[in-house]
């Protein structure tokens, strides 16, 4: 199983690493079996598997019980799990809340936010629970934003990035996400930190590892989607592959070739 020294291991030795986002069992199983190094089970769950308009309603007890079901599917990935909305709003909360996700099977949380969130992250390090922070475009927050747009465009924003990143590496964050920024920033990071894997999505090709939403590079994301997501489904089977095969299966139950013969347990009674 890939753990947090397997990381610093591939990022000293410039082997880039890959992540997608998981919630399920079977899709874990497919990723064991793809060799993906790092799963994060991500509050995205609520668009994606939810059906909602933003990360906010996800609750702990919805990532606990998805974490547990990825962990089953895979025995590989190093598993970390997003602590959702306002489930470490205090030290307190926070803690609690990576207890309930730890204990059935992440191998590291991760929180969004810079500086301010110093305190807990020492708190949570000291109690064995590594700690992964998403910093650029933090969806908890967009609000705050106002939308979902690119973060770090003026050299003082990035500077203020780069500082927020100090911060909570100084408080004992052992890997950095990076959603949404500039190209240049993300290798500037990733080159800051030697001791820290950075993980980017959309801020660029030079960060340690990549994350992906799996709905995302699967073709599962009806509507738009973000300029830095990559549909490998469309490369490999074709975009519509997997509605083309809901919909020979619709077509083969209406014209009785499905079940054939091969399906069906021919017993004489
Ligand atoms: O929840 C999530 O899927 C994420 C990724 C977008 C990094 O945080």
């Amino acid at each position: 199983m890939i753990s947090l020294s397997d990381l610093r291991k591939f990022k000293a030795e410039g082997r880039k690493f890959s992540c997608l986002t998981c919630y399920d069992a079977s899709m874990a199983k497919a990723m064991e079996l793809a060799e993906i190094d790092t799963i994060l089970i991500g509050d995205s769950l609520g668009m994606a598997i939810q059906g909602r308009d933003s990360t906010l309603p996800v609750t702990v007890e919805d990532m606990a019980y998805h974490t547990a079901a990825v962990r089953r599917g895979n025995a590989h990935a190093l598993i970390m799990t997003d602590l959702p909305f306002m489930s470490y709003a205090t030290v307190e909360d926070g803690l609690k809340s990576a207890k309930a996700v730890m204990q059935v099977g992440a191998q590291m949380v991760k929180i969004e936010g810079g500086a301010w969130l110093s305190d807990l992250i020492q708190v949570l390090t000291r109690n064995g629970i590594p700690v992964c922070v998403h910093l650029g475009l933090t969806p908890q927050s967009v609000h705050v934003f106002g939308g979902y747009k690119l973060q770090a465009r003026t050299r003082e924003a990035a500077n203020q990035l780069i500082a927020d990143c100090q911060a909570v590496v100084d408080a004992g964050a052992a890997v950095l996400l990076l959603e949404c920024v500039p190209a240049q920033l993300g290798k500037e990071i990733a080159e800051l930190f030697p001791n820290t894997p950075v993980i980017g999505i959309g801020a660029g090709h030079e960060t340690d590892g990549q994350v992906l939403v799996v709905q995302d590079m699967l073709g599962l994301t009806f509507g738009k989607v973000a300029r830095f997501v990559r549909n490998f489904m469309k490369e490999q089977a074709g975009e519509t592959a997997i509605v083309d095969a809901i919909k020979a299966y619709h077509a083969a139950v209406q014209d009785q070739s499905f079940p054939a013969k091969e399906h069906t347990f021919q017993v004489e009674l």
